[in-house]
């Protein structure tokens, strides 16, 4: 789900190759005056249901781009058939939940989390 670690190139090429070459999942490079800036990521996680995941570069966040991002994926995704469009924010990620909260999505779930000491 979250995972913060470091990824090599290599790595990140072979994920990418494979994500190209699935046809349940769609990615979009944000181009903001031309130049790549973010990315936004459409996974089909159940028959209709998606998945959003999106990332901006931090010196092109707060203008409203993310904004404008996800209007255009919901026109996308009503000519893809896609019913639900969910996605997974950190109770502290505050712009992100203003942006989904923004287009009317609803807080359907918490996810509680305890690490099992060995
Ligand atoms: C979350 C993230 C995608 C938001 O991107 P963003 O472009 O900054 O988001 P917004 O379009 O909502 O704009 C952010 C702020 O700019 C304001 N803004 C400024 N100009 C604006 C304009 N012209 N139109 C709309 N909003 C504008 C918005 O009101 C918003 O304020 P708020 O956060 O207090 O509600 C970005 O912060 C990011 O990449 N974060 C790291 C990755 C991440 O957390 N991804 C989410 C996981 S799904």
């Amino acid at each position: 789900m979250f995972n913060p670690d470091i990824i090599s190139w290599d790595e990140h090429q072979a994920f990418w190759k494979n994500r190209l070459s699935r046809k349940d999942l769609f990615s979009f490079l944000i181009l903001v005056d031309g130049a790549p800036n973010g990315v936004l990521k459409l996974d089909l996680v159940k028959k209709n249901d998606c998945e959003i995941d999106i990332f901006l570069h931090p010196k092109v966040q707060g203008k409203g781009i993310a904004t404008q991002a996800i209007k255009e994926l919901i026109s996308f995704a009503r000519t893809k058939n896609i019913l639900k469009l969910l996605a997974r924010v950190k109770p502290d990620n505050i712009s992100s939940r203003n942006l989904f909260e923004r287009f009317g999505f609803n807080l359907k779930y918490v996810l509680y989390e305890y690490e099992v000491k060995k």
